[in-house]
């Protein structure tokens, strides 16, 4: 299919200084139509800016949606690079098919993403850390209040230049685990994308943050005793020399970043595995000094240290509220990869031209 581009009359000026996350956004978006008649249809590339919907719009009652997130790095030597970017478009897939979306075509998504870097290029920030968030989203589009699978959606791509996620940057981040609200249970939504299951996290990550703390770590849906993932990232703990998450078990998001650490983990040697965890095991190991190191991943927070953890009247310190070793090891691995100044593993990363 062949994308048509118009390009932006009004170029905007770039940012500078501190950027933040997610708050600023580039000249250009993508946008393609789905109709059950059509199949996707029409994809091009146009100036960003506002979509007209109508009131009665699905996605606005039923909160039919899916999107995904990954990032655009310039590197020192001009390439532009892409990080894993097949993987994100599997997963939209995935996504699609819990939310009855139609599944959409992983190689015209990645042409996609890679023509509108491309002609946004400018937008991709140079400064240590920051990098073009890109923002793909497929929204039900029927002007409707019935509920039932859309018949038509729209499916985006939008690029936000961005600094770290976290103010902290990596300084060790105080995570708080939530024992009251739980985020997703087997059978819904939990391994998704979808804006409903962090919907579902606000509340509680509202609370956290009055309270001092960054994020929450959540706990399954039923016992709310085993660990599950952060707001925005999934979880790793190293115990006793053992790095440990918790196994993908439909309630959990299967994370790009959380792939690629247990990936880098295993061809270091390094003990990695993936299992049921509980907050109780964390605790003891807490307390028999076996608590190693904690740290989320995911694509906006790339590996994110924890220094402390809160659980009920339990402060669980993490290795002094320092970054730990392997934290770091995988950290300073990702990003040299993801900036083109380490060869990764053979297609992790993808060049835009
Ligand atoms: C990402 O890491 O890309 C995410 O989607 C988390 C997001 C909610 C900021």
């Amino acid at each position: 299919m062949n994308i048509r581009i118009e390009k932006t009359k009004n170029p905007k000026a770039k940012p500078e200084g501190a950027l933040g996350f997610g708050h600023i956004f580039s000249d250009h978006m993508f946008i393609m139509d789905y109709s059950i008649e059509k199949g996707w249809y029409d994809p091009r590339i146009v100036p960003y800016g506002p979509l007209s919907l109508d009131p009665s719009t699905m996605v606005f009652h039923y909160g039919q949606e899916v999107f995904e997130g990954l990032k655009a790095y310039k590197a020192k030597d001009g390439r532009v690079l892409l990080f894993r970017v097949d993987e994100n478009y599997k997963r939209i897939n995935v996504s699609n098919e819990r939310l009855a979306i139609p599944p959409i075509d992983n190689e015209l998504c990645i042409e996609a993403t890679k023509q509108l870097v491309s002609l946004d290029r400018d937008w991709i920030p140079q400064q240590d850390g920051a990098s073009l968030y890109i923002r793909p989203f497929i929204i039900a589009t029927d002007p409707f209040l019935g509920v039932r699978p859309s018949h038509t959606y729209k499916f985006m791509i939008i690029c936000s230049p961005s600094g770290l996620y976290y103010e902290e940057g990596l300084e060790p981040v105080k995570i708080y685990v939530e024992d009251k609200y739980v985020r997703a249970v087997r059978g819904g939504m939990g391994f998704t994308k979808t804006g409903g299951n962090y919907a579902a996290s606000i509340k509680a990550q509202d609370i956290a943050h009055e309270n001092g703390y960054s994020q929450v770590l959540w706990l399954d849906g039923v016992e709310q005793k085993y660990i599950e993932e952060v707001g925005s990232m999934n979880i790793f703990f190293k115990i006793d020399g053992e790095v440990v998450t918790p196994a993908l078990n439909g309630s959990i998001l299967s994370g790009i970043t959380r792939k690629s650490a247990i990936e880098l983990c295993k061809q270091w040697g390094v003990p990695v595995s993936e299992k049921r965890i509980s907050i109780q095991e964390v605790y003891e190991a807490s307390q028999n000094g076996k608590l190693e190191e904690v740290f989320g991943t995911g694509t906006a927070a790339i590996i994110s240290p924890v220094g402390e953890l809160k659980w009920e009247d339990h402060v669980m310190k993490v290795n002094d509220g320092k970054i730990g070793e392997i934290t770091q090891r995988i950290f300073d691995t990702i990003t040299g990869i993801q900036t083109g100044v380490i060869e990764g593993p053979a297609g992790w990363i993808q060049e835009v031209k």
